[in-house]
């Protein structure tokens, strides 16, 4: 490439000079003109501009960094508010993913149109016509006087009304959907949805607005487009849950503001999204009498411990391959755990089909799960209920031993708040000055934990 010559750049009224002054001809400013040079590598925000080659930030240590706590807005759901880390942060950009239907729309909805009764804010609808975004607004009984719509796919066109507006948060809905004019290839495609994102994160830091971008998500699960969407933003979050529940979950993945794996939970109405703010109450089935298969435990996604009751179907198979089904637990997990039963258990489960289900749609991603998915398989195996008051929760090794999980104590108390009596437990979690309230039964390895029973 031919080496270009110099220009240079007024400090003060921005106006670009080939020939370097003292006095600026158009202000008339004293000392403020600077050489400026064409950024030609990289891909980053510059790339093509004109920048000044002196450093304008300089070296720091640690220490002296002001602490300065990250300033928050409600969103006006309890349980979104959770999974953010206590409210969204004012500049900070979330992305929300998850199946089509599952109520990201109706959930940005919401929040959008109560914000918007104190601060401003926008909606951009690229999938649904505004005709369909109002309508459902005036459905759930939002307030619908002061939010702003938007119904535009072109990144330009979008960050000029932001400019302009300047929100304090905006809904992107949905990222898959917009494209940018400096591109030929069509929306959606990868090139496209990152580009765009680029530019609407650098909108939301330069103006300090609030952004939620929807994600579509692949059939694996995954968010569409390309990987480098999740480290562009600082927030990532998953709605989770079956659609044929009507408990939703959302998960924070990425949290650059809290604590990843946080869940909210909600429940989708007639009225639209409503926090659910005593999970462990779903998530438990009502038996009158306790049942085979059935064991619950106490997970610990996030910051909060909540009962779930984990089932396990153990039935003759008459297939040379036996299934094996998990539904909200992992399926990899469930192969070893039949592995370490059958070893260290001597429960020979290869001629079996098995099931297992985590109730209430929902998902768990944590290892603490084991000892309850091994006793429920075995409770459903011999066909013999475990009492209902029992509560269990562990880690299994591959040599049969029972490991701790984080924050046991924490675990009983959620469960002796529910009435829970009798506790099977890791050995290192016993509480050091013991619990009251319940019956410890703590086991060292999985041998001890099936005579327990
Ligand atoms: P939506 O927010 O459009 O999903 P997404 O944007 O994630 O694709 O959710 C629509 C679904 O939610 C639809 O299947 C109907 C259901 N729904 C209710 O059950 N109650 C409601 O009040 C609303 C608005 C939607
Ligand atoms: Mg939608």
């Amino acid at each position: 490439m031919a080496k270009s010559s110099p220009k240079y750049q007024c400090n003060e009224c921005a106006v670009i000079l080939s020939k370097w002054a003292g006095q600026c001809p158009e202000c008339k400013g004293w000392n403020c003109i600077e050489e400026i040079r064409p950024v030609t590598g990289g891909a980053g925000p510059n790339r093509g501009n004109w920048v000044s080659h002196k450093t304008s930030t300089e070296l720091v240590t640690l220490d002296s960094v002001p602490d300065v706590e990250a300033a928050r807005f409600s969103t006006h759901l309890g349980e979104l508010d959770r999974v953010l880390g206590g409210g969204m942060v004012h500049g900070s950009v979330a992305l929300l993913g998850g199946d089509p239907g599952i109520g990201k729309s109706t959930i940005l909805l919401q929040c959008l149109t109560r914000i918007s009764e104190q601060a401003s804010a926008l909606y951009v609808t690229g999938e649904e016509s505004l005709q369909q975004v109002s309508l459902r607004a005036r459905r759930l009984e939002l307030p619908r006087e002061k939010l702003q719509l938007l119904s535009s796919t072109c990144v330009e066109e979008i960050v000029a009304h932001a400019t302009q507006l300047r929100p304090t948060v905006m809904v992107i809905d949905s990222i898959q959907t917009i494209y940018t004019d400096s591109l030929q290839s069509a929306p959606g495609s990868v090139s496209q949805i990152r580009e765009s994102t680029a530019m609407l994160v650098r909108l939301a830091k330069q103006h300090n607005i609030a952004l939620f971008l929807v994600g579509h998500v692949t059939k694996e699960g995954q968010l569409a487009g390309p990987r480098v969407l999740e480290h562009m933003v600082d927030t990532v979050l998953y709605f989770e849950g079956d659609s044929s529940t009507r408990f939703r979950v959302i998960r924070a993945v990425k949290n650059r503001f809290g604590a990843v794996n946080e869940i909210g939970v909600f429940a989708m109405t007639d009225q639209g999204l409503k926090t659910v703010s005593n999970p462990s109450a779903i998530f438990l089935a009502q038996h009158e009498e306790p049942v085979a298969g059935s064991v619950i435990m106490v997970s610990r996604e996030g910051t909060r411990p909540f009962l779930v009751e984990v089932q396990a179907l153990v039935t003759e198979s008459h297939l040379g391959n036996p299934r094996r089904i998990s539904v909200g637990l992992e399926a990899n997990r469930l192969a070893m755990l039949l592995a370490v039963l059958q070893r260290h258990g001597g429960v020979p489960l290869y001629d079996q089909d098995v099931f297992i289900n985590a109730v209430g749609g929902v998902r768990i991603s944590e290892t603490g799960a084991d000892l309850a998915v091994i006793l429920a398989l075995l409770s459903s195996y011999r066909d013999r209920p475990i009492g209902n008051r029992l509560l269990v929760f562990g880690e299994v090794g591959l040599s049969g031993e029972i490991r701790p999980v984080p924050n046991g104590e924490e675990r009983l108390k959620e469960a002796a708040k529910h009435g829970f009596e009798t506790a099977i437990i890791p050995s290192a979690n016993k509480p050091a000055r013991g619990f009251k309230g319940m019956k410890l039964i703590t086991v060292h390895r999985l041998a001890d934990a099936l005579n327990a029973l």
